[in-house]
């Protein structure tokens, strides 16, 4: 019997993706569950993470900084009341993600989860098989619409209580040209009055872009395009917005752990973190 906790080998298809035959193509949500420390990744995905952090060893670091940032905003909004939860561009639903953080404090929390990858959306959903307290949907956030009007949706959460919309390392898959400000504006307004949103973007920094540039010479995918974008820049997606202690920070100083010494070196990281709510 295959061990869904053991990491696949090449050969083996993952009980949790069972389509998967042969050597299949790595993928990037499967790469960041390998440096969150989960067990959903093959092998293609483990060399292909190998290759990026000698080249970028940053990017491992970055993608655990948001995760926790995740995982600090969700106990705090748990914790003050909200049981519901939309999350823009999940990725992988694994490793301390919304719903275990969740549900572990306050078991009835709700959780939409939603990408546009729908390879990401498969696997995911085989992983959320029988929990009836989430949803994956297949969804672009710059299509609110797809998300706010599905049915699932619509039967998981109930928008006269609390909803926390979640935008967690996402918004630099959104251009300008795209609207990002009116879109979390749009969010927020149809998830009712108490809806706040907690943000955590990366930013313009050069080491990402580099990080980038080897990105596309690694990766044989099409690369997309990304929005990084300075500090100041994330702060105008939230105009109009009241943003809460303790405001748009580096991501290490959202409100860190009691018993950890947050990170201040800012070539470790670059990115902002905010939670925020209607005026
Ligand atoms: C950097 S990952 C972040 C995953 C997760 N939020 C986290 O913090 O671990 C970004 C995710 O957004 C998804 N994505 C990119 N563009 C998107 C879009 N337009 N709509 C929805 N999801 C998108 C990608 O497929 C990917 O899974």
């Amino acid at each position: 019997m295959i061990n869904p906790k053991t990491p696949a080998s090449a050969d083996v298809p993952p009980i949790w993706a069972p389509g998967i035959i042969g050597a299949p193509t790595p993928k990037i949500a499967r790469v960041r569950d390998y440096w969150l420390g989960g067990s959903h990744h093959l092998a293609t995905d483990r060399r292909l993470a190998e290759q990026f952090t000698l080249c970028a060893p940053q990017l491992p670091y970055l993608v655990r900084t948001h995760r926790d940032f995740l995982r600090r905003a969700v106990t705090r909004l748990v914790r003050d009341g909200v049981h519901q939860f939309v999350d823009l561009g999940s990725g992988m639903p694994t490793v301390g993600n919304v719903h275990e953080v969740a549900q572990r404090l306050t078991p009835e929390c709700r959780v939409v989860y939603t990408d546009i990858d729908p390879v990401v959306v498969t696997e995911s959903r085989e992983l959320l098989a029988g929990d009836d307290r989430t949803a994956y949907l297949h969804a672009d956030v710059c299509r609110p619409e797809q998300i706010l009007d599905s049915p699932e949706l619509r039967g998981l959460l109930d928008l006269d209580e609390p909803v926390a919309l979640l935008a967690v390392d996402v918004l630099h898959h959104v251009p300008d040209s795209a609207g990002p400000a009116e879109l979390l504006t749009t969010y927020v307004n149809a998830l009712g009055p108490a809806c706040q949103v907690a943000l955590s973007h990366t930013c313009r920094h050069e080491q990402m872009l580099d990080a980038i540039g080897l990105y596309s010479d690694i990766y044989h995918e099409p690369v997309p395009e990304f929005a990084f974008r300075s500090a100041a820049e994330v702060g105008d997606l939230l105009t109009g917005f009241e943003v809460v202690e303790p405001g748009l920070v580096p991501i290490p100083l959202w409100l860190p752990d009691a018993d950890t010494e947050p990170d201040q070196n800012p070539e470790h990281f670059s990115g902002c973190a905010a939670l925020a709510r209607r005026r």
